[in-house]
């Protein structure tokens, strides 16, 4: 495995295999790596034969308040980690690398999508991934992409930007990887106190109870009150408890199926979940 850090050193890697036609995989992260991370070089590695995972913590999609100077940055694990699972490449570029202009004047925006959710709660953040995700898949030119529908808002950014810029790339989205208790697996969880790690598994428990009472027959409106109740009871600051459609539109009364989204705060730590939910059998 090799780790690349400048943008020319990656390209000089990438060279043979591309002129090799090899199929590329990509694997965009921030770092602090666990088991949802390796999951999608576990399947990258299934479908291409070159499989490069990056790791930058991306300043633009952090707001002013948020934990960019605190992001866990751990590359010398992470490495290790990469090499047990076949990890090709490693890109880990500094900023000055990415953003050799600073501030940074160009935007990739793409609307819509990202005025709900956590676009509507992190304002600029989805610009900045859309511009970080843009460069890197400029740099790389991967085959295939992979994400994890953790962030399932983050995935639909992603795919409406290939689609308008005609990127030439396939995202793929994986399932969420949880841990034992349920609860989703996230570089902030390591933010937790031993109590706050205690009750974070009621996120996901509750979007399970969520979906169970919605196919008992109660409205969606009144699941949802319920389950804000619950978190909110249970310690957490809401952020949102909300439903949209898999496409991310307003959910209609005669829709059958949709997504289930929380956002909530322990103490300082922001956790994001969501189930998908239908109510109609195939
Ligand atoms: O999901 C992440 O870790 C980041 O948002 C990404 C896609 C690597 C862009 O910085």
């Amino acid at each position: 495995m090799k780790t690349e850090t400048s943008v020319h050193g990656l390209a000089a890697s990438l060279h043979t295999a591309r002129s090799a036609k090899k199929v590329i995989g990509f694997v965009p992260t921030m770092g602090n790596l666990h088991e949802g991370h390796l999951s999608l070089v576990r399947e990258a590695k299934k479908i291409c034969d070159v499989v490069v995972v990056s790791i930058f913590v991306n300043p633009t999609q952090f707001g002013p308040n948020e934990d960019f100077e605190n992001y866990p940055r751990t590359l010398e694990q992470d490495s290790q980690l990469l090499v047990d699972v076949g990890c090709d490449i490693i890109f880990a570029p500094s900023v000055d690398q990415m953003y050799v202009k600073k501030p940074v004047i160009t935007r990739i925006q793409v609307t819509e999508l990202t005025e709900i959710l956590c676009g509507a709660s992190r304002p600029n953040h989805f610009d900045g991934v859309a511009l970080i995700v843009t460069k890197l898949f400029n740099i790389v030119q991967p085959h295939y992409a992979f994400f994890g529908q953790k962030d399932f808002q983050q995935v639909a950014v992603v795919k409406q930007l290939v689609q308008d810029l005609n990127l030439n790339v396939e995202v793929i989205a994986l399932p969420t990887v949880r841990a034992e208790d349920g609860l989703a697996l996230s570089s902030r969880n390591v933010y937790l106190s031993v109590e706050q790690r205690a009750i974070a598994p009621l996120i996901y428990q509750s979007l399970l109870d969520a979906e169970r009472t919605l196919h008992e027959g109660e409205t969606l409106a009144d699941v949802l009150a319920q389950t804000k109740e619950r978190l909110q009871a249970a310690g957490f600051t809401i952020d949102y408890v909300e439903a949209f459609t898999p496409h991310l539109h307003f959910v209609q009364s005669t829709d059958k199926e949709f997504v289930l989204f929380v956002a909530v705060k322990l103490g300082t730590t922001r956790l994001i979940d969501n189930l998908y939910v239908k109510l109609i059998k195939d």
